[in-house]
């Protein structure tokens, strides 16, 4: 992944959070996933008025991207408006760890300011595909 991927999966998640729809608290949020293909699919937040039905952009992007049939994602990035990086919520991160582990999680603020994470690193101890005993 070079640093014109990066930003271009990152410039994708700001044109995807002008579509958010956050009448409730007003914090929009965009997220892109990129493929290990190169295919970017992007997201946005969407609220509602029974609150808990709120789906984050990181998750959005990602459902998105495997409805699409894709699989195998290599960076996420998540934008918002603020004065530091905003870090993906827990449902996020464990939907993170299930379908992106060994993925890279960009985390950018309003002045471009980024953090990283690896998304195993996300959430420790999570709850996962093993622990099914099927
Ligand atoms: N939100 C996201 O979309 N992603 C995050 O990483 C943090 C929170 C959304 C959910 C809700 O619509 C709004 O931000 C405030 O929590």
């Amino acid at each position: 992944m070079t640093d014109a991927d990066i930003d271009k999966l990152i410039a994708a998640a700001w044109k995807a959070r002008e579509n958010a729809y956050c009448r409730y608290s007003g914090f929009a949020v965009g997220a892109a996933v990129l493929t290990e293909a190169g295919t970017i699919y992007s997201g946005c937040n969407v609220e509602n008025a029974s609150y808990g039905l709120t789906i984050c952009a990181e998750r959005v992007s990602l459902f998105q991207a495997i409805a699409h049939g894709e699989r195998r994602f290599s960076a996420i990035a998540v934008v918002t408006d603020t004065e530091s990086p905003t870090p993906p919520c827990g449902a996020c991160r464990q939907v993170i760890h299930e379908l992106m582990p060994a993925g890279r999680v960009f985390c950018v603020d309003g002045s471009g300011r980024r953090t990283e994470f690896a998304g195993q690193d996300l959430l420790p101890g999570a709850f996962s595909a093993e622990n099914l005993d099927l």
